[in-house]
């Protein structure tokens, strides 16, 4: 699929999430500062929506039963859990976001 441009860089406001689809793949944003991260949106428990969730530095909480993903990796941070959702490359330039879904 490639590199997408998915945003504008002021079109994200700092600690906030948000929900971007790539074809058919559900994006979660996360910017962080100036940087931004992008995660499979669809929780690895049972499929809560992770952009509606809540962002705390790295850290995302799913909004249906609180399981925390590191926005970095999209790796899952609960205790005994060994679960992650997507991480996907991202790049920042003249003020444009672009995502790298897929090989
Ligand atoms: S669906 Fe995300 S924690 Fe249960």
């Amino acid at each position: 699929m490639g590199e997408v441009r998915v945003a504008r860089l002021d079109e994200l406001p700092a600690g906030q999430l948000t929900r971007v689809d790539v074809n058919d793949v559900r994006v979660v944003l996360a910017r962080v500062g100036d940087t931004v991260y992008a995660c499979g949106d669809t929780c690895a428990h049972q499929g809560g929506p992770l952009s509606q969730g809540r962002l705390s530095g790295t850290r995302l909480a799913c909004p249906w039963h609180g399981w925390m993903y590191d926005v970095r990796t999209g790796q899952c941070l609960m205790p005994a859990r060994n679960a992650r959702v997507p991480s996907y490359p991202v790049r920042v330039d003249a003020g444009e976001v672009w995502i790298t879904v897929g090989g």
